[in-house]
């Protein structure tokens, strides 16, 4: 099941709409930028390698549709410029987004001499090549991941960083498929992940497609889990490492490593270097989205849970201080502290 796609001839960025799985399994095309932008922001597509992925081959398809007026190459440029503001005004932590659209930009700035269809061909190169290169570096991040695992061990996660979350094989994920692949036996243990469930709908349903031993649970019961003995290592992925190793990922991952910690439980982050953002110094530079409180109080229910009109408190993403991850399971091998 692919994650996304380009459908260069009908000029589309085809997702799979990830807000109905995993009910109903349904492609969309998006053929504008405020498609794009809208898919990203309602979580239709989402998981920081997938969105950066989709904002590179959005941003392609709306400079292949600016190019048919026959603008001048300042002309191009000025628009992708705009576009690119645009497309990383859809979500602010996941540094992946901002990445692609950098290497996109860069991408265009280093074609010397030729016509605006260089530049457009360029971007079609490139935006494939992100996705390429994902799926690469995601086997690699599961090959390095595999030999932390032995067979029986059991595995948390938090979250959703599967193949869905990437343009395929996923990160967090990673180990587990490429340790199942050669035939290893694991159990994982996946966070149902308040308040989005993407543990519940997209990490569950693609573990158990996969034929890998899935156990939901709340995420409230991983305490317990681990007091029982049940967890031999914790693998989550990311949407931006601080230059300290300071790690921002769905909410509720810091309470997760403080657990690991407690019990002895290894933490390992998972992620490609397209994650890592030297620019930021620590986690406390990180900015954190906030989204809609009916998240909260709405979703998911028949009627509201919460009294109308309580005050709510809905930030996406939490921050893991470095000390508390084992290390970084990335697509050049182990990251280890000091960080
Ligand atoms: O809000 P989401 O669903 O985009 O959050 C996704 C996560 O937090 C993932 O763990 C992270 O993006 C890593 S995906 C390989």
């Amino acid at each position: 099941m692919e994650t996304l796609y380009l459908d260069d001839a009908n000029s589309a960025v085809v997702i799979l709409d990830q807000s109905l799985l995993p009910g109903e399994v349904n492609y969309i095309p998006l053929t504008t930028l405020a498609q794009v932008w809208d898919a990203i922001k309602e979580l239709r597509v989402r998981g920081a390698p997938a969105i950066g992925v989709t904002a590179a081959m959005g941003l392609y398809i709306h400079m292949k549709g600016y190019a048919l007026g026959e603008p001048d190459k300042e002309a191009f440029l000025t628009e992708m410029a705009r576009a690119c503001a645009y497309l990383n005004t859809s979500r602010p932590t996941a540094v992946n987004l901002a990445w692609a659209l950098t290497a996109m930009e860069e991408a265009v700035q280093g074609v010397e001499s030729g016509a605006v269809s260089c530049f457009v061909e360029v971007l079609r190169a490139t935006a494939e090549q992100i996705k390429a290169d994902d799926i690469a570096n995601n086997r690699l991040i599961g090959k390095h991941g595999a030999a932390l695992l032995k067979p029986g061990m059991g595995i948390l996660t938090h979250c959703n960083a599967g193949a869905l979350a990437t343009a395929g094989y996923g990160t967090a994920l990673a180990p587990v498929y490429y340790a199942h692949e050669q035939g290893m036996k694991l159990r994982v243990y996946a966070d149902e992940t308040r308040p989005v469930l993407q543990g519940a709908r997209l990490t569950a349903f693609e573990l158990q497609a996969a034929g890998v031993d899935t156990t939901l649970i709340c995420d409230n019961m991983a305490a317990t889990v681990m007091a029982n003995g049940w967890v031999d290592a914790v693998f989550v992925g990311c949407d931006r490492v601080a230059a300290n190793g300071d790690t921002a990922n769905k909410i509720g991952t810091h309470g997760v490593a403080i657990l690991a910690k407690r019990f002895g439980i290894p933490f390992y982050v998972c992620a490609p270097f397209s994650t890592i953002d030297k620019a930021t110094p620590t986690g406390a530079d990180i900015t954190i989205e906030e989204r809609d409180p009916q998240e909260v109080t709405h979703l998911w229910y028949a009627s509201p849970v919460a009294p109308q009109g309580v005050k709510v408190f809905n930030p996406s993403f939490d921050v893991t201080p470095s000390e508390l991850i084992e290390a970084f399971v990335t697509e050049r091998g182990l990251l280890k502290p000091p960080f």
